[in-house]
C-alpha cells in the first residue's frame, strides 16, 4: 500500500492527467437526500423511516442522525459552486419523498418540491445536468406504518409519487432513476435489519420487499414516460462479481445462491421478465404473492441501467439468510474503512457481465467510491487522501477497458460529492471527494477531488478535440 507522500500525489496526478475515457462521457458526483440535507421538519416535511430509525440508540455506530448532516437544504448554492469548481458535468441526487408527500399519499407539498426546483434550476444554470433519483431509502414513515415495502399498496403509492413529481418537473429533468439499490434497502431493511426500518425477518422479508420494490419501479416507468417527453429512465442496482471461496461444491453452490439473490433476482426480472428459477425453487415458501401480469410490469423497457460498484464478493457455504446459506470471506488484501475489499478489476468484470447477459441500452456507473476513517486536515487546509484518489483512478481505468470491449458506459458518478451521513456508520467513514468539517460545515476539496477534476477536464478536453465520428 502506498505511503502518504508528495511523490505519490505527484504520480497519481500524472496518472489522472493521462487517463483517457472514450466519449461522449459525463463525469459527475452522487449524493442522497437523507445523507446530506438535514432539515428533517422544514417546510412541512413528513417523517421518514430514517428519521425514526436513527432515534434509537445502538443502531448507528456513533449514535448520530441525519438531522443536520451537511445542512445542504440551506447550503445548496455553495454546494453547486463546489461542483462547478470540480468541473462536474452532472450531479446525481435524490428527492426525499416525505418532503413531497409528507404522509406518502395525496397532493404535493409545494414548499418541499420548491426546494428541489431551486436546486435543479441552480444546477442547470451552472451547466450541470441533474440526474434525479426518486427513492434513495427514506420512505415516508406513514407508509411504513401500513407495512412499508411488505405491502403492495406501497408500490402503488410510489407510482403515484413518481407521477406527481414527473408532471411537476417535466420541463426541468430528463434523467430519471426510480430506485437506488433495491437489494440493499430491501434486504438490509427487512431481512437483516441493519438499515431502516430495521426489521429482521430473514429471506422472507427481503424477498417480499424486493418484489414490491420492483413492482413500484415497473409501475413508475410508464408514468414518467408519459409525463416527460424524451426522458431517459433507469434504475440503480448494486452489483457484485461473486467468486466462490474455493472449488468445493458447497462453496460454488453458495456463491451461486448469493449471485442469484443479489444480482440475477433483479437483473432477470428487469431485463428478462422473470425471476431466476433457482431462486423460485429455493425460496418457494417464502415468496410474497406474485400476481399474473407483475412480471410484465416490472420488465418495462429502460433507457439505462445504473450500476453501483464498490467491491467483489467472495462467498463460501455458511449460515447467513437461510435458505441462501452463504458466508462472506475476506481474504488478506486492501480494505476500505467500511470493510469493502479494494478490487478494481471487478468494475470491468461486472460491466462486461451485465452487457453480455442483459444488454442494457446504456450503463452509468452511478456510484463508486472509497471510505476512510476520519481524515486529518493539514495545517495549510489540505486533505491528502491518496488512497481514495488511487481508488477512483484504478476503477476508471478498468471501466475504460470495459468500454473498449464494447460496453456502452455513458458516465461515472463518484460516491460521494462530500462527506456525509453514511447510514449505519454515521459520520465515522467519510467517502467524499470534498471534506466537510461538521463542527462548522466548512467544505474543502480533497486531493481526490482535485484528481477527479483533472480527469474530468482532461477527458472532456480530449473528447471535444476529437472530430465527430
Ligand atoms: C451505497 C448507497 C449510498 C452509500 C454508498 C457507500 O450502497 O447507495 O447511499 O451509502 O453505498
Amino acid at each position: 500500500m502506498m505511503s502518504n507522500t508528495a511523490e505519490d500525489m505527484e504520480r497519481l496526478m500524472a496518472r489522472a492527467r493521462s487517463l483517457h475515457v472514450p466519449g461522449p462521457f459525463v463525469f459527475g458526483a452522487a449524493t442522497a437526500a437523507y445523507q446530506i440535507e438535514g432539515a428533517p421538519k422544514a417546510d412541512g416535511k413528513g417523517e421518514s423511516i430514517w428519521d425514526r430509525f436513527t432515534r434509537q440508540t445502538g443502531v448507528i455506530v456513533d449514535d448520530s442522525t441525519g438531522d443536520v448532516a451537511c445542512d445542504h437544504y440551506r447550503r445548496w448554492p455553495e454546494d453547486i459552486r463546489l461542483m462547478r469548481e470540480l468541473g462536474l458535468g452532472a450531479y446525481r441526487f435524490s428527492l426525499a419523498w416525505p418532503r413531497i408527500q409528507p404522509d406518502g399519499a395525496g397532493k404535493i407539498n409545494a414548499a418541499g418540491l420548491d426546494f428541489y426546483k431551486r436546486l435543479i434550476d441552480g444546477l442547470t444554470e451552472s451547466g450541470i445536468e441533474p440526474f434525479l433519483t426518486l427513492y434513495h431509502w427514506d420512505l415516508p414513515q406513514a407508509l411504513q406504518d401500513r407495512g412499508g415495502w411488505y405491502s403492495r399498496e406501497t408500490s402503488h403509492r410510489f407510482a403515484d409519487y413518481a407521477d406527481l413529481v414527473s408532471r411537476a418537473l417535466t420541463d426541468r429533468v430528463q434523467q430519471w432513476t426510480t430506485l437506488n439499490e433495491p437489494w440493499t434497502f430491501c434486504w438490509s431493511g427487512y431481512a437483516t435489519g441493519e438499515d431502516a426500518p430495521g426489521l429482521k425477518d430473514g429471506a422472507k422479508g427481503g424477498l417480499s420487499a424486493s418484489h414490491h420494490a420492483l413492482l413500484a419501479h415497473g409501475l413508475a416507468v410508464p408514468a414518467i414516460r408519459a409525463n416527460v417527453e424524451g426522458a431517459d429512465i433507469g434504475i440503480v442496482l448494486d452489483l457484485n462479481t461473486v467468486i466462490p471461496a474455493s472449488d468445493k461444491a458447497a462453496d460454488v453452490a453458495a456463491a451461486g445462491r448469493f449471485e442469484a439473490a443479489q444480482n440475477r433476482w433483479f437483473l432477470d426480472a428487469l431485463f428478462k421478465g422473470r425471476y431466476p428459477e433457482t431462486m423460485l425453487d429455493l425460496c418457494g415458501g417464502m415468496l410474497p404473492e406474485i400476481r399474473a401480469g407483475d412480471s410484465e410490469i416490472i420488465a418495462a423497457p429502460l433507457d439505462y441501467l445504473g450500476v453501483n460498484i464498490y467491491r467483489r464478493s467472495i462467498m463460501a457455504a455458511g449460515s447467513e439468510l437461510p435458505p441462501l446459506n452463504f458466508e462472506r470471506v475476506n481474504p488478506p488484501g486492501r480494505y476500505s474503512a467500511v470493510k469493502y475489499e479494494v478490487w478494481p478489476e471487478s468494475i470491468e468484470d461486472i460491466l462486461v457481465y451485465v452487457h453480455e447477459q442483459y444488454g442494457p441500452k446504456a450503463i452509468y456507473i452511478s456510484e463508486n467510491g472509497f471510505a476512510t476513517t476520519a481524515e486529518r486536515v493539514t495545517p495549510d487546509g489540505a486533505i491528502h487522501d491518496v488512497l481514495r484518489a488511487e481508488y477512483h483512478i484504478d476503477h476508471l481505468d478498468y471501466m475504460a477497458r470495459a468500454m473498449r470491449r464494447g460496453v456502452p458506459v455513458k458516465g461515472y458518478f463518484a460516491w460521494t460529492l462530500m462527506d456525509n451521513f453514511e447510514w449505519a456508520y454515521g459520520y465515522s467513514t467519510p467517502f467524499g471527494i470534498v471534506h466537510v468539517d461538521f463542527a462548522d460545515q466548512t467544505r474543502r476539496i480533497k486531493f481526490s477531488g482535485h484528481v477527479y477534476a483533472a480527469i474530468a477536464r482532461n477527458s472532456s478536453a480530449s473528447q471535444s478535440a476529437k472530430p465527430a465520428a
